[in-house]
């Protein structure tokens, strides 16, 4: 399986991506994610990145296509992969379109998670995340355990997720026509527990 789970910032992809890659066994390559361990590691990239991720922007499109074409160009990638957080722009899909036909792949499924902006302020604000395992949790909805130290990232603030919304539909939105072109794209409610969003992106991956 060759997926992308696409969507508006907060919109649930890491936690529904934790739970997918259990039942397709696939690597979940988050380009935020990589984007956090390069600035962890101080690397050049890192440094670049993080004045666009803390203002909410997008890191440049030279920047992010090289560092994902990479990654899925990895030996662990060649039965398929779950992309969440790229393609963020046009440039980005029809790059990974050509370097995918170029050896021969295509995309099975871009999966769609829609939820209204009005929920995303909070869902953002109130995001934390466990920095040795991953786990995402909410303050309010779904609490990280006693004794677990959890992270705010430093883009959770309504003053970044407000750019960051504004970049979802100014630039990662104009990618839903591209795939809808092409038959794959799968529109998913996202708004629900997450439980019920994880049975709803199976039965349309399943159909
Ligand atoms: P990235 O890390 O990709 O952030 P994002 O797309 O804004 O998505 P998030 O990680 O914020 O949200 P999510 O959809 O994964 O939600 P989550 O599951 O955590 O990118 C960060 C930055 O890196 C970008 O702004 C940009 O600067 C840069 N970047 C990355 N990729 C790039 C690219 N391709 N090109 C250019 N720049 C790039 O859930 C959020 C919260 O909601 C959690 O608290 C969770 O518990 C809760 N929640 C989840 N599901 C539900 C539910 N069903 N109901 C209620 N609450 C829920």
């Amino acid at each position: 399986m060759r997926m992308i789970l696409v969507g508006p910032p907060g919109a649930g992809k890491g936690t529904q991506a934790a739970r997918l890659v259990d039942t397709f066994r696939i690597p979940h390559i988050s380009s935020g994610d990589m984007l956090r361990a390069e600035r962890k590691a101080g690397t050049e990239l890192g440094k670049e990145a993080q004045r666009y991720m803390d203002a909410g922007k997008l890191v440049p499109d030279e920047v992010m296509i090289g560092m994902i074409l990479g990654r899925v160009a990895k030996p662990d990638c060649a039965e398929g992969f779950m992309l969440d957080g790229f393609p963020r722009t046009r440039p980005q899909a029809e790059a990974l379109d050509k370097a995918m036909s170029q050896v021969g792949v295509a995309l099975d499924a871009v999966v769609l998670i829609e939820v209204p902006d009005q929920l995303i302020v909070d869902r953002i604000t109130g995001r934390r995340s466990d920095p040795k395992t991953g786990r995402i949790y909410h303050i309010e909805t779904d609490p990280p355990p006693p004794g677990v130290e959890v992270e705010h990232r430093a883009d959770d603030t309504v003053k970044a997720v407000t750019t960051r919304l504004s970049k979802y539909h100014s630039e990662t939105a104009p990618i839903i026509p591209f795939y809808l072109e092409k038959g794959i794209l799968k529109r998913v409610d996202g708004v629900g527990v997450p439980d019920v969003v994880t049975e709803r992106i199976k039965a349309v991956l399943s159909s």
